[in-house]
């Protein structure tokens, strides 16, 4: 049993040695099994990120699924992840930031992804990808890095996933009640703001200086003197 469940949500920890992908299998699921349900994997055979991007999953890193019910789609449900992500993190006194939309970065390097899908309003699955005790893929070079890395000492993996099951618990309620609340937070964890990046969408490409994230989840740009609103999606954030 994990400890710090959250009032209403009691976790069910479902733990795999190997699977295709921890958030296929909670899609698999998630309609017959309750809102906390949380599929946890040692391997992914086949881990992604957006767009059929691959995610490298070797042992040692938590790779982690949680289905959620909430009562309506809200694209802002990726920020849950990021910030239980962040608060993970300082736990363990790493100091992070919140790449907007779904990325958590130390340094300039990636440390964790979040991949929310679902269907309909019937199921989200969150998940997130945080580079533990992992090896980083050589393909990877200097953009990611890991918790092992940063600390020098491999971390007990049933901790850290204590703390994120802690951290999520505590997000996913405010989610539902204040996400306004969840997003002043958001606001102030994004580095982006203030930068001058390049959004890459389906076939459109803008630049502009990040002015704020806003209460919807977007991203609020300058374009040569124009407002331009960039909606949570598939978007690609570059630095120019
Ligand atoms: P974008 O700038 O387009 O948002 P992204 O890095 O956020 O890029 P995603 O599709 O969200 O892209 O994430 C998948 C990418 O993450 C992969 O293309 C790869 O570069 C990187 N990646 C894969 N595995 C890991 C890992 N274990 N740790 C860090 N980064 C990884
Ligand atoms: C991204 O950066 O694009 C998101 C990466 C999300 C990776 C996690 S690992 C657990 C879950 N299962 C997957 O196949 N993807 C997510």
């Amino acid at each position: 049993m994990v400890s710090g469940e959250p009032r209403n949500l009691a976790w069910k920890i479902i733990r795999l040695d190997e699977v295709d992908s921890t958030n296929e299998y909670a899609k698999r699921i998630a309609p017959d099994s309750p809102e906390g349900t949380v599929v946890v994997a040692k391997h992914q055979s086949a881990g992604k990120g957006r767009k059929g991007r691959s995610w490298a999953s070797p042992e040692g890193g938590l790779w982690v699924s949680v289905i959620l019910k909430p009562p309506r789609v809200d694209p802002r449900l990726v920020f849950v992840g990021a910030l239980a992500v962040g608060d993970t993190l300082a736990d363990f006194g790493i100091d992070s930031g919140i790449k907007w939309p779904n990325d958590v970065w130390v340094n300039g390097r990636k440390i964790a992804g979040i991949l929310t899908e679902g269907r309909g309003s019937e199921y989200a699955v969150l998940g997130i990808g945080l580079n533990v005790n992992n090896p980083i893929p050589e393909g990877l070079g200097d953009s990611a890095v890991s918790m092992l890395q940063l600390i020098g000492r491999e971390l007990p993996l049933d901790r850290v996933l204590e703390r994120l099951l802690f951290h999520l618990g505590g997000w996913y309620r405010v989610f539902l009640a204040r996400p306004d609340l969840l997003m002043a937070k958001v606001r102030e964890r994004t580095f982006l703001i203030g930068m001058t990046v390049r959004v890459i969408e389906d076939d459109s490409v803008v630049t502009g200086r990040v002015i704020d994230v806003l209460d919807d989840g977007s991203l609020l740009l300058d374009v040569d003197g124009q407002l331009k609103r960039v909606l949570y999606g598939d978007v690609s954030v570059r630095f120019v």
